[in-house]
Formats: C-alpha cells, sequence, structure tokens
C-alpha cells in the first residue's frame, strides 16, 4: 500500500467549542455528527451532564495528590470495575493514564510472572504509540520513521480476518483456524524459548473492526495453556460497553489472564486507564509500574461514575437493540451500494464498512474521499482503518447513540454514498 504522508482524516481544520450528546458546534454554531466518538473515548457522548456535575466538584475539591495518597480511590474504582469483570478477573492497578503504557505494564506483568520475554501479536494490531507498543504492534506503518524502535523479540500471528483470508480458506471452523495454528510456528522457529505471553484485541479495532469467527478464542485459549503463555486482552477500545457489553472477554468467552482498559473508560474524554488481572498476576511493586498522572482524581471519579452509569439496568441492553438496529441499516447500504462496500462488520455500536474498487480489492484512496467528504459536506466525523492506509470506515457513535440519532447516521451515509 502506498505511504500517504498526508493524510488527515480531518481534511478542513475545524476548531469546535462546545459538544452534546454526539453533537459538535463550531464557533458559528455549526453542527457536526461526530459518528466515531472522538477517537472511540468519548463513550458517554460529549459534555454528559452526571460527569460535568461531579468533575466540576472534584475540580473545585481536590484535581490531584500523589498516588501515595490515591491508593484507596483507585482501590475504590477497581473494585466496581471487577464486579463487573468475567467473575476470574479479581485484582487490577490504576496507575496508567492511557492504553499504550497500560499495554506495556500488562506486558511487564506478564514478564515478571513467568521470568520470559517474547510478545506474540496479532498482524494489524494496534497496541498504542511508545517506542515499546509501535514495536510489538502487528502494523508496521507506525514504526517506519523510527529507525530506533526498540528492537524487541516478538512475533506476528495472522490476523483472523476472515473475509481476506490470508489463507485462501473458506471460513471456520473447517479452516482448523490456521491463522491460530500458527502460534506454534512461531513458538518452534522463531522464538527462542521464550514466549512470555499473546497480546490481542478481542476486535481488531485499527486493523479494520475485524471480528473472529466463532471458536477462534477457545482454540486462542487452548494454544496459551498448552504453551504456558499469558494471553492478554488488549481491550482499550472494546471495554466498557462499546460492544454491547462490559468486556468483549465476557461476551466471546476469551479467558483472558490480563485485560486491558482506556479510552472509554474515562466517559467523556477525561484519560483513564486500567489493567486487570487474575489473582496470580498481581506482582507488580508500586515502583514498578507507575505514573505521575495516573490514576489521578478526576481520572478515578469519572472512571467510577462511567461505570456506574454503563452498568445502569437496560443501558447496555439499548447498546446492543441500537447496535443492531444500526448494523442492520449499515447492510442495508451495502445492498445498494455493493459495488463500493464490500463487507458489513460489527457488533454493538462498534461497525466498519469495508471500502471496495471494482475489482473487490481494498481500495484505501476512496475511504479517505470518503471520510472527507463525509466531514466536508455532510457535517459528520468518520474515521478510516489504519490510519489512513487502510480501507475500512468506522461508524462508532457514542454509547448513549439514540435511534434517532442512528437514523440521522444512516441518512448522512446514505446521500454520500448515493453520489458517489
Ligand atoms: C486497541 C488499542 N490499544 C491501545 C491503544 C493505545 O491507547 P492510547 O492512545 O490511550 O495510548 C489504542 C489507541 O488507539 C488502541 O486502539
Amino acid at each position: 500500500m502506498e505511504f500517504n504522508p498526508n493524510y488527515e482524516p480531518m481534511s478542513n481544520p475545524i476548531n469546535f467549542v462546545k459538544g452534546e450528546g454526539i453533537r459538535l458546534y463550531t464557533s458559528q454554531n455549526e453542527e457536526y455528527i461526530d459518528a466515531v466518538s472522538g477517537t472511540f473515548n468519548i463513550s458517554l457522548g460529549y459534555s454528559h451532564p452526571e460527569l460535568v456535575e461531579l468533575l466540576k466538584t472534584q475540580v473545585e475539591d481536590l484535581i490531584h495528590v500523589s498516588s501515595a495518597f490515591t491508593a484507596e480511590a483507585a482501590q475504590d474504582v477497581l473494585d466496581d470495575i471487577v464486579a463487573s469483570a468475567p467473575e476470574y478477573i479479581t485484582h487490577g492497578w490504576m496507575r496508567d493514564i492511557i492504553g499504550s503504557t497500560a499495554n506495556e505494564g500488562a506486558v511487564k506483568i506478564a514478564n515478571k510472572y513467568n521470568g520470559k520475554s517474547e510478545v506474540i501479536s496479532l498482524a494489524l494490531s494496534h497496541h498504542g504509540q511508545t517506542l515499546y507498543t509501535t514495536a510489538i504492534s502487528g502494523n508496521a506503518f507506525r514504526r517506519k520513521s523510527f529507525p530506533n524502535t526498540v528492537s524487541v523479540q516478538h512475533g506476528v500471528v495472522p490476523a483472523p480476518y476472515c473475509y481476506r483470508c490470508p489463507y485462501s480458506a473458506k471460513g471456520a471452523p473447517e479452516c482448523g483456524f490456521l491463522c491460530a495454528e500458527a502460534i506454534y510456528d512461531y513458538v518452534h522457529y522463531g522464538s527462542s524459548d521464550n514466549v512470555s505471553c499473546m497480546i490481542l484485541e478481542p476486535i481488531l479495532g485499527n486493523g479494520g473492526n475485524i471480528i473472529p469467527p466463532d471458536g477462534y478464542f477457545e482454540r486462542i485459549r487452548k494454544i496459551c495453556d498448552e504453551l504456558e503463555i499469558v494471553l492478554i486482552a488488549d481491550e482499550v477500545q472494546t471495554g466498557i460497553g462499546r460492544t454491547g457489553y462490559m468486556f468483549a472477554s465476557e461476551h466471546y468467552d476469551i479467558k483472558p489472564d490480563i485485560i486491558t482498559l482506556a479510552k472509554g473508560l474515562g466517559g467523556i474524554g477525561i484519560p483513564a486507564a486500567a489493567i486487570l488481572y487474575r489473582s496470580q498476576f498481581d506482582v507488580f511493586e508500586k515502583f514498578e509500574h507507575s505514573y505521575t498522572s495516573g490514576g489521578n482524581l478526576l481520572s478515578l471519579a469519572a472512571s467510577k461514575k462511567t461505570v456506574e452509569i454503563v452498568s445502569r439496568e437496560g443501558f447496555l441492553e439499548n447498546v446492543r437493540t441500537n447496535g443492531d438496529l444500526l448494523g442492520s441499516m449499515l447492510q442495508k447500504l451495502k445492498e445498494h451500494y455493493g459495488h463500493i462496500i464490500g463487507d458489513v462488520r460489527g457488533i454493538g455500536y462498534m461497525w466498519g464498512l469495508e471500502i471496495v474498487d471494482k475489482n473487490g480489492d481494498p481500495d484505501p484512496d476512496l475511504t479517505n474521499r470518503i471520510i472527507s467528504i463525509a466531514q466536508d459536506d455532510h457535517h459528520m466525523i468518520l474515521r478510516g482503518s489504519r490510519y489512513g492506509f487502510g480501507n475500512v470506515v468506522k461508524v462508532r457513535p457514542t454509547l448513549t447513540a439514540t435511534p434517532e440519532d442512528i437514523q440521522e447516521i444512516i441518512s448522512r451515509l446514505d446521500k454520500l454514498f448515493s453520489r458517489l
């Protein structure tokens, strides 16, 4: 794929000064719909009133004290998060502020636990932008310009991308999950017998909203057990309700050893992150993974409230119901515009449209054009996969989006596609 240094999803720079729900406003009061919740982190919508009120009070009371004095508050939030997590996840760590370092923390935990160092990840994966997480992500384009990117022993196995199966197989389970079986190849022939962990996104987000087939995670868990590999689920995008379930790990029964969270945990864009794990992975000393702003009081307050709101009766059910509605409307668009939309896949409020050319091949240029036209002419913000190198348009409204909001997003998409 051509390197496109000028890619910028926002074709015309816009200064937004106000936001409410899925809508953003300029200083001239022009309205835009944000169909992707910021970078999928505005889980409760812009300016959710309950969070705004709470944070105003927190700002007035106390914004920050050293994490030496926030252990109790952090544990209180962790207790709430863990209460909604799969039952084997019992402990956690809240001294990060972003997903990249939470993922580094998860790998550090695995390394300390088993004394090994190598990491396996999936092709097309994205686990962050620090030097280390860039190095272990299965997407080389972000490290292209950085010759000093840390060199780590790291194996990439194929993504469970059935729509474009790397083995040209006809589908799972008949394929025998060759992409999962590739772990054996790396361990036996590529590694130094030193594999510590495998990190995967339950749904590859940046890679193109790729949803593994039924049976995939069961196979992965079995292989990790057999080879004594710690399994880390990077739920930075999928966690806290995005799929219509609090954790994708719960819905897909992934049974990971460690789960990382960030993005949506802060509700309205407040930076927040957490690492959750089974009890035997409670191995960190405080000095081993602790950032100045990690677990600051605004972050903790926002996380606690967000988890409380998402846990309310009916909240996730709404995401599932409205998500099904969004999915069926996107499928209808595919029926109309099948020469442009090759595939529609998703769950909850996490959907992707695979954009293809006349031969059915990936069309990143058209994908980027769609995103620009959406913004310039239809006042709707969308994002593409692989930061402009990919061919998937993502549609991921805030978890609070109503059926009317969904209808509006679809109507703008319909107008846009009818012009192409
Ligand atoms: C799946 C996944 N993991 C980790 C990260 C990194 O999170 P952050 O940007 O908060 O460091 C991202 C960010 O896009 C992500 O999508």
